[in-house]
């Protein structure tokens, strides 16, 4: 029995496009989660709309991998851009992804206020005891695998709507419109876009050990201006299913 490749979307808009590109699709559900079951090139892939947000992408692929036992994710939708050379329509495929909305805040008393400026990575994989581990204050980053990164490259002339780079998708259910806050993430995590929903997909498929990627087109990127652009989520899944054909053809 083939394992299948599972590409995950959060909204509407960024999954039903690549289920429409499916054969022979059966619709199952599971909680709020709708999973399009098909296949591509004889091949089986299963599209699932995951919903916003961390928590759904680790439930649903938590999911996905008991029910499915996929051989490889790709978690694709919109992101807002962190690095100021990338444009609106340019996609970052996840090299790393990193959860940015795990964090310590500084030790301040009364009326000392907030200072986010000044908070330190916290993470929550480093140890099973308190916060007193020093691996705790580091920042994990999940690598994206590296035969789904080949495919991505060696596909990446077909999106034409944009350039295509690797880099470091960073995920929180936070939207950071904030240009210090932005520029402080680029700095001090290497943040090329932002979103909400690929470091949790990251974490729970490394607990399994499957094969995961990020693939994130720019709707948005307040770091330069670039105004907001839903439609920018269409091209990201045409590329996405040249990226899948390519992985297919590898198997
Ligand atoms: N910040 C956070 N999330 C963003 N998204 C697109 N742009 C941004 C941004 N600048 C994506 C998220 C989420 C939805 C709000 O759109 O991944 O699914």
């Amino acid at each position: 029995e083939e394992r299948p490749i599972l590409i995950q979307g959060p909204m509407p808009i960024e999954a039903e496009k690549f289920a429409k590109k499916l054969t022979d699709v059966k619709i199952e559900k599971s909680g709020s989660f709708v999973f399009y079951i098909g296949t591509l090139d004889n091949y089986p892939v299963i599209v699932s709309k995951t919903g916003k947000g961390m928590e759904n992408t680790a439930a649903n692929t938590a999911i996905a991998i008991e029910k499915y036992h996929p051989i490889a994710i790709i978690n694709q939708g919109t992101s807002g851009g962190h690095d100021p050379d990338l444009n609106v329509g340019d996609i970052v495929l996840g090299k790393r992804t990193v959860n940015t909305g795990s964090l310590k805040s500084g030790d301040l008393g009364k009326n000392q206020g907030s200072n986010p400026m000044i908070w330190g990575p916290m993470d929550l994989m480093a140890s099973e005891g308190s916060g007193s581990d020093p691996n705790a204050k580091k920042i994990r980053y999940y690598e994206g695998d590296k035969d789904l990164l080949a495919s991505a490259i060696a596909v990446k002339n077909t999106y034409t709507k944009g350039k295509v780079v690797e880099g470091t998708i960073a995920s929180s259910d936070f939207w950071n419109d904030e240009i210090d806050r932005i520029n402080w993430f680029h700095v001090n995590y290497g943040s090329s876009v932002e979103e909400m929903e690929g470091a949790a997909g990251a974490q729970i498929a490394s607990a399994y050990g499957v094969k995961f990627l990020g693939i994130r087109v720019l709707s948005n990127n307040k770091s330069n201006g670039g105004k907001y652009n839903p439609a920018t989520a269409e091209g990201n899944q045409d590329y996405v299913y040249e990226v899948v054909k390519h992985y297919i053809s590898t198997l």
